[in-house]
This record gives C-alpha cells, structure tokens and sequence, in this order.
C-alpha cells in the first residue's frame, strides 16, 4: 500500500521548544498563526533530555510539545534526535564517536559525529527510536518522520575498517579481483592478505584533504561508496523501526549542501519516502545555483520535495551573513517552489538565547516582536501559501533536457592527479546548467540509470567514469534519435578508475565520432583561442586534441600548435547526433553550441523572447499549467509578452507587465 501524502502545503520549519520554558509556547504558537504557520519540525536535538541515562527514557516535555502543537492543529515533522549523542555515550562506549581523516578519535561534543558502524551507536539509537516510534507512531498529527539529521561526514575508525573489508569481500570475492581492480602492482601496494587493507585517509593513502589528493582513487572511492552506504544502512535501520509503528507516514531525512559530496543522493533516494532539502544559497552565490540543487533534488525521486529548512532571514555560519534583503526571503523561498517544493520550512522558528546558532534568524527573533520587516516578510508569505499552495501541491515539472550527475563520477573526477589542480566537477555541471537557465528550459538533473529515452537531449559534461554498460546505453539513446552531449575529461575510466585503454573518451569514442590523443592544461597567464562562428572565445582549463573519425568540427583552435584542429565536434550516429566539447568555454562561448544541440532537439524554452527573470512551469495533476516568473535580482524587469493576460494566483489580478526587485508572479490561464 502506498503511504500517505503531506496533507497539505506545510509552511513551517524546525522549533525547538525544549529551549524555554513551557510557559511560553503558547505564546510562540499564536505568533506562528499570526503568520499562517502550519507546520513544525520537533525533537531533531533532544537525546540528551529524552535518554538522560542509558535505558532511562524521558518524554515528559516531548510529550507536552506535541499536545500543545497538536491542540493548535499544526501537523507536525517529527525528528527522531539520534544526529547529536549525549554526553554519557561518549563516556561510556567511546566507540561511538568517529576517527576523523586525521586518525584522531573525537570526544563528546559537537553533532554529526557518530561512527556509522559502531555497533554501540546502532543499539542505542535504534532502542531511542523504538521508544519514540511506539509513542507517537500512531499521533494523528505526525505528518512526516525525519530520520537523524544531515548525514554525512565520514569515519575512519578500526570498525568501520573491519566492516569494509567485508564490504569489500563482498563486491571483489578474491584479492586478484580487488588487486586489479585498483591496479595494485603501482608502488609495490598488492595486497596480499584483506587485513592488510587500511582505510584511506591521512596516515594512509591520501595526501591531501579529504576528497581530494589520493593515491589510489579505485581505493578511496570505494571507501566513499562503502561510508555511504553505512549511512543508508543507519537510516534503514530506523526507517524499518518507524515503520513498524507508523506504517502510513512518510519517512524522509534533510540532504543538504552543494550538494553535499559524501553522501550518494541518488541510492539515497530509493529509501526516502519524500525527498527534503536544507536550503542555504550564500549572498554571493549565482541564482542559478540554487535552482539546479532545487531540480537535482525533485528529480531524485521525480516528485516535488520538502523544503525542509531554509532561513528566513539570515545564517550566521557563512563567512559573510548578509540578511536577505526586502523581498528576497519570499522570491528564495518561492524559487524551491518553482522547481518543485511542496513546502516552505525554515531553519528555525524560534531565534536561540545561546548556542553556536544564536545569531541565525528565526520567525521568532530575540526581540519576540511582530512588527518587524523580517516577520511581516514571514507572515506575507504564509498568506500567500495558504492561498496558493493547495493549488500548487502535486503538481509536476516536465523536463525535455536531462543533465547528467553522478556521485561517482564526481568522486573520481576530483580525486585525479593532474593535469590541472582546478578539476572541480560542480562548477562544471553548472557552466551548462546555466545555459538552459538562461533560456528559461526546464531541465532534469538526472542519474545515468534514469530512463534517458523520456529526454530529447542529454548533457553529460566530464562523465570522466563510465560505468560498465553506460556507453552502449548512450550509445542505444542516440541511436534511437537521442541527442547527447559531453565534454573533455569523459570516458576515461571504468567503475574502479582504471582508463579505459586504446583512446579516448573511451566507450563514447563511437557516438562521438572523435578519438582524443593528449590533452593540454591551460596554465595561469595564457589563452587558448577558440573560432566558432567567425568569433574566438577563450579555452579554459583544459583542451583536447581531437581526431576526427567521422564526426563534423564545428569549432577549432586558433592558436597554440595544435591551431585549426577541432576543438567542438558534432557526429551523426543512428538517427541522432552527439556533440563533444573539447575544451571549457565560458558562458559566451558555449551559448552557440547549446543553441545548436537545443535546435536540432526541437527543445523551445517556456518564453521565446530573450528575459532576465526566471521562468518555470508545474503542472497540476489536473493539468492545469502554472508558469512561476521570479525577479531574483533587485532591478526591474518586463514581463515576456507572452504572458500578457495571465492570471496571478499570488494576487487573483492580472499579470503585471512589469516586476519590481524580488516580485514574483505565479501565472496561469
Ligand atoms: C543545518 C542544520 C540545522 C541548523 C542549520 C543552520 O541545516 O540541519 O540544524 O544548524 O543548518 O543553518
Ligand atoms: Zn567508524
């Protein structure tokens, strides 16, 4: 049976009313109302006040906090508090906590520093969670469980070394399988006997900061791939236990960052009932980064997500908090919206007296009052929501542009040696997000196991590691009259690192139609030019020397030795086309190639008339369209005229023709 669904747009976010006296909540409830608040995220940080000693359970306050929310009819997300651990478990079983990159074993203190596989972390939070899951898990008002809290953060301890032997026994079955596999004659590290295998931090095989420098990546990306999944195994193992009890709820844990490295999002998200993220753009950080983190997230699972924390005002742990200026909280807020959202939860709703967290902004701040800009901002919202929310709930993004992402890949593209120190990944996927940004075209961020035939064009930058049997799906996608993009860095490595030999991109040298013989780094003071179109456009990082081998050159070199060979290539394959960038383009210099491969896609972006505002479409299951136009800036700007007519949901009027600093506009028929 399948469980039950959010049962409305939850406007809300984390409250932690353990903080203060019981006295007062009454108080914070009605100020939450006063702002059509509806939702609140309790009990992420409790262990210590729930289990003061092992086996003693308290519940007295949790208990009162979910009458009074319940009272107030909120429908509350309820956290099951095992991502910070008490005091008395570092003290009595310091094998709870994790040994760091850097070999030290970590006392008590902080959050999110628990040893995934420590047997003593498991029991106790599993007992915790039985406790919280046989009292509220039949509480009407529980709409959502949210698991521990942002995992991630890796452990290197004598534990989880044992338990990786055997998750590598498992994979390898014989060391002449894992020996090759990571090419282990290099440097004299065969391995001879499986106890001879060490974890790969500081003191072993990496020599530079984690994730980055490493001797054998085949190595450290298995280690990735084996934290990861004793991670999912914690989550599992509390996601079964509330389900014993709650069988209907969904069961979710927040993602976060940018996106967070350490954590393999899309196994992750066959276990998650609903996908949530933590949401916190920095003031300088492009607006078309948050929008592809917002697709990434909704395509996890192709359904809108939690918006499970955001701040409504302020962070304070960022190296510069600026506050969002007047506005910008609601068009942040409603850019997730945009992309997929199916609620507006902040981090937090009560502003902390102490703490690391005291300077980061709440609904409720120090002040305690209501006239404020910040709350007024707060309370508009909530109106908003409340009237445009039950329309906008469900509904769908339908994407023609899937842009691949890959944690592998990602993991063994940043732990190359050479030739350039600058390979970072992210960055790289966003040059070509951008571009379908700017165009206001919907695009997917997708896994290399989703189904690619529902695309018209894949975009696949530095897929530096195809694993077995990708390159005959790609292959099969374009022979079938798919369209497929990728880049310098693609195709190099197997599953365990090891190239791929006789040329590259290896396993795409086929669709593309192209072999490459060397690669260039581009250093610090000089310019690579490239000629596309009659105009030149820099090559940055790195550049491919390319060899035709059936394929069209559709830009060149025009300068270096390697001056007039093909620098971006186009190939016939089947009934569709493949293009290879072979160098990194700035912005400018990519705009023709995109527009090439979205022509020939027969892809048409939401508005045809060039616009700096921001433009995305969901579709309700009842297929009515609603076009979400959002000013992410701070000047003014026209509406395309297309949208002359249109209906605001946000203000039942018609669409204003033209959209002050941070307006938002959601459109429909
Ligand atoms: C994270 C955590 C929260 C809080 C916020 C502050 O997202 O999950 O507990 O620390 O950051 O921004
Ligand atoms: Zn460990």
């Amino acid at each position: 049976m399948d469980k039950k669904k959010l049962p409305r747009f939850l406007y809300g976010g984390d409250y932690n009313p353990e903080q203060w006296p019981a006295e007062t909540w009454t108080k914070d409830i009605q100020i939450f109302k006063q702002a059509d608040i509806n939702s609140a995220t309790i009990n992420v940080f409790s262990w210590a006040l729930l289990e003061p000693r092992e086996g003693e359970y308290d519940f007295t306050k949790l208990d009162q906090i979910v009458d009074e929310l319940s009272a107030a009819g909120f429908d509350i997300v309820m956290a099951t508090s095992t991502a910070a651990m008490p005091a008395w478990m570092f003290k009595k079983y310091p094998d709870v906590a994790r040994v760091d990159y850097q070999g030290r074993r970590h006392v008590f203190g902080q959050r999110h520093n628990f040893c995934p596989t420590s047997s003593n972390y498991q029991r106790l939070a599993s007992d915790l969670v039985t406790q919280l899951a046989k009292r509220y898990g039949n509480n009407s008002h529980i709409v959502a469980w949210h698991v521990n809290n942002e995992y991630g953060g890796n452990c290197y301890c004598d534990h989880c070394a044992a338990a990786f032997r055997q998750w590598l026994k498992d994979r390898y079955q014989t060391l002449d399988n894992l020996n090759q596999a990571w090419n282990m004659n290099v440097w004299s590290h065969t391995i001879n006997d499986w106890d001879e295998i060490v974890v790969p931090n500081e003191l072993g095989d990496a020599w530079g900061p984690e994730g980055t420098e490493t001797i054998v990546a085949g190595l450290s990306i298995d280690y990735l791939r084996f934290q990861s999944t004793a991670m999912l195994d914690l989550f599992r193992m509390e996601k079964r236990i509330i389900e014993k009890y709650a069988p209907m709820i969904p069961v979710t844990t927040n993602f976060h960052s940018l996106p967070n490295k350490l954590v393999d999002y899309q196994e992750w998200a066959h276990e998650q009932d609903i996908i949530s993220y933590d949401s916190y753009p920095a003031y300088d950080m492009p607006v078309y980064q948050p929008a592809f983190l917002y697709d990434l997230m909704r395509t996890l699972k192709h359904q809108p997500f939690m918006l499970m924390e955001s701040t409504p005002a302020q962070v304070n742990w960022q190296p510069y908090s600026p506050l969002k200026r007047p506005g910008q909280m609601r068009a942040t807020e409603l850019q997730a919206v945009a992309h997929g959202a199916d609620t507006v939860q902040f981090f937090q709703l009560k502003q902390a007296l102490g703490g690391s967290e005291k300077f980061h902004s709440a609904v409720i701040a120090h002040s305690g009052r209501t006239d404020t800009r910040a709350f007024k901002e707060v309370a508009q919202l909530g109106h908003d929501l409340k009237h445009v929310g039950p329309v906008i709930k469900g509904s769908d993004v339908h994407a023609k542009v899937g842009i691949v992402f890959d944690w592998s890949n990602f993991w063994s593209f940043e732990y190359v040696d050479g030739i350039t120190k600058e390979l970072q990944y992210v960055p790289i996927i966003l040059d070509y997000y951008r571009q379908f940004y700017d165009r206001n075209i919907p695009t997917d961020v997708i896994s290399v196991d989703d189904d690619f035939s529902q695309y018209d064009l894949i975009v696949a930058p530095v897929l530096y590691m195809v694993k077995l049997g990708l390159g005959k799906k790609i292959e099969q996608y374009v022979a079938a009259g798919g369209h497929f993009l990728t880049s310098f860095m693609s195709g190099m490595v197997g599953p365990s690192d090891n190239i791929y030999p006789g040329g590259y991109p290896g396993p795409l040298k086929d669709v593309t139609g192209i072999w490459v013989e060397e690669s260039d780094a581009v250093v610090p003071g000089h310019q690579t030019k490239i000629s596309l179109d009659g105009q030149e456009y820099p090559g940055h990082l790195i550049c491919d020397l390319i060899h035709l081998e059936g394929a069209q050159p559709l830009a060149e070199y025009a300068n270096e030795f390697y001056a007039g060979t093909p620098a971006v290539t186009e190939n016939k394959y089947g009934r569709g086309l493949a293009w290879y960038v072979g160098s990194r383009l700035d912005h400018d210099g990519l705009w023709p190639v995109i527009d090439r491969a979205v022509a020939a896609s027969k892809i048409k972006p939401l508005t045809s008339q060039p616009t700096k505002l921001e433009i995305t479409k969901r579709v309700t299951p009842g297929g009515q369209e609603l076009y979400f136009v959002l000013n992410m800036s701070n000047d003014q700007r026209e509406l395309p005229l297309k949208f002359r007519g249109y209906r605001d949901m946000l203000t039942d009027r018609v669409a204003q023709p033209t959209l002050e600093g941070w307006d938002v506009e959601i459109l429909t028929r």
